[in-house]
């Protein structure tokens, strides 16, 4: 039982993206290359005499990788590792457990919606004692460390089996094992009426949950059926799998189709929802319609009072920038806080700390509250489901109240991926020099009112994140936002966000509302001249 000190160089490009360190699992299993990342991590927050939470959505090399955190957790001297059975935890409920134990953080071992296995994607995030994704000056602070690393520190003996739960040693240190599901369960049954979805399920109310063989399984099988009531069979795709069988966990309507025929076929349940491989992300489907992320958001601000956890009402509301604006409407109804924040949760943190806001969420399928410090997919589907059995209505019923009540902000993506990194950056810092004289000029039949780029300071700590994508706004009341993607793990993602307010056509064809948009957005950017693509690779 021996700590050793292995040499090692510097590994170019450990940079912390909008989530974390992404990777091609081939990279992550180079030798050195995790061990320098969690080495560079425990070096920054000094892991000596820590309690850590660890866990991952279970993707191939989850397990090796959990192996190799605790022996080197153990030689830098961490007092406690608390990991999930299995080495499983979704990320929510990594967060759950940070807050609910006063750990000092945790690691989280996944590539979110990204594919795994072999061939495929994995990824490590360091998350802060208040649960939430290390900011910016941590995770800047880490990378320089990436950079500077010459030898890390390892236990020579093999870590422990984590398939019981209890508590075994490793050198000095206490490796606890958990149940993955009981910590988050119990905080949910805090925030949700429970008898009142039970009532809902009982009067013959049917659902579908597609846990795409991704984490949340186990965590909807046991709320949902076992807790809720859901009939048996609501949940598919319940056993996590390690390549996710093949599938991308991608809860949108393009991955998750099998899930959008159903909900659009004639023997459709109520309502349907999906989660991604980390279980922090969600989708939601009402019988015939998709709400999207940017109006569930809006949609779960308007009614979270509803619920038990929401009953005083909200303090604010933020999402994410290329967000649609219908969140804002709500906030400025509300009367409460409304913050746009950068792109990724991490900037949510510390207005959530501050309780600026208790709601907030992004158009890439993410929502979540004060409840937890990371978007929580499943959360968003028992506060639909506690809005639902309250107000009895469909979910089409709520959405067109809403639009009725707020107009409707039709919102698009398109995404053009793997492309030439240089070619994404030279159209972004082409249109970023050309923003000031974009005011004014016509395009797509639509006129240039704004066009800035996208600063931001964090109005509770004065962090300031630069040039966080490109936003143009439209005299017709439409915008459009461009930004590269910081999760990608080959060449460059742009994506374009494309949004429309209406307050008289509610029900029309989202596609056909934003075409303007689409065709004003290339022109001005010149994107499908420049990447030669005629059309995005990938609409949500
Ligand atoms: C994407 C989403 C972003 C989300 C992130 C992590 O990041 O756009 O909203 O926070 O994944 O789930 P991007 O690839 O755009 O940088
Ligand atoms: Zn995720």
């Amino acid at each position: 039982m021996a700590v050793e000190t292995i040499p090692t160089e510097a590994i170019a490009g450990q940079k912390p993206g909008t989530s974390g360190l992404r990777a091609k699992t081939a990279v992550f299993r180079q030798p050195g290359y995790l061990e320098n990342f969690v080495q560079s991590v425990f070096d920054v927050i000094d892991a000596q005499g820590k309690t850590l939470v660890l866990g991952g959505d279970g993707r191939f090399f989850n397990r090796e990788a959990i192996a190799i955190i605790l022996r080197m957790s153990a030689a830098n001297g961490a007092a406690r590792v608390i990991v999930g059975r299995g080495g499983i935890l979704s990320t929510p409920a990594v967060s759950a457990v940070i807050r609910a134990r006063g750990t000092d953080g945790g690691l989280i071992l996944s590539a979110s919606h990204n594919p795994g296995g072999p061939e495929a994607d994995f990824g490590i995030k360091y998350n802060i004692s208040n649960g939430g994704p290390a900011p910016e000056r941590v995770t800047g602070a880490i990378h320089e460390a990436t950079a500077k690393i010459s030898q890390y520190r390892i236990m020579s003996e093999e870590a422990p089996a984590i398939d019981t739960i209890g508590e075994v040693p490793l050198a000095g240190m206490a490796v606890e094992v958990i149940d993955p599901v009981e910590t988050y369960a119990a905080l949910m049954q805090t925030l949700f009426d429970f008898d009142a979805i039970r009532a809902l399920f009982a009067s013959g109310f049917r659902m579908r949950f597609d846990a795409m063989h991704a984490v949340t399984g186990p965590y909807a099988r046991h709320l949902l059926e076992e807790a809720l009531g859901a009939p048996m069979g609501s949940v598919v795709r319940a056993e996590p799998r390690e390549d996710f069988g093949g599938l991308h966990p991608d809860p949108n309507p393009v991955h998750a189709h099998e899930l959008m025929t159903l909900m659009l076929g004639p023997d459709a349940p109520d309502f349907g929802a999906a989660s991604d491989g980390d279980g922090d992300r969600n989708m939601i489907v009402g019988r015939g319609c998709f709400v999207t992320p940017s109006d569930s958001l809006a949609i779960l601000a308007a009614n979270a009072h509803l619920a038990p956890g929401y009953s005083k009402g909200l303090s604010g509301i933020a999402w994410s920038m290329p967000t649609s604006r219908a969140a804002s409407r709500v906030a400025a109804a509300l009367g409460v806080e409304g913050h746009e924040t950068p792109t990724g949760w991490k900037f949510f943190g510390s207005l959530l700390d501050a309780d600026r806001v208790t709601l907030c969420g992004e158009e890439s399928a993410g929502t979540g509250s004060t409840h937890l410090r990371e978007k929580d997919g499943l959360w968003a589907v028992l506060l639909w489901l506690n809005i639902l059995a309250e107000r009895r209505l469909s979910v089409a019923e709520i959405m067109t109240d809403h639009w009725a009540r707020f107009g409707r902000d039709y919102y698009m993506r398109h995404d053009y991926e793997g492309l030439e990194t240089s070619v994404a950056e030279a159209l972004m810092a082409d249109l970023t020099a050309r923003l000031p004289d974009l005011p004014g000029q016509s395009a797509g039949g639509l006129t240039v009112a704004e066009a800035d780029r996208f600063d931001y300071t964090d109005p509770v700590t004065g962090d300031v994140a630069m040039a966080q994508g490109l936003r143009i706004g439209f005299a017709e009341g439409a915008r459009g936002v461009l930004r590269l993607s910081g999760t990608g793990t080959s060449g460059a993602t742009l994506r374009v966000y494309l949004e429309a307010f209406e307050t008289q056509r509610l029900d029309c064809d989202a596609a056909e509302i934003l075409s303007p948009v689409a065709a004003a957005m290339d022109a001005l950017a010149g994107t499908s001249a420049r990447t030669g693509r005629r059309r995005p690779d990938m609409i949500t």
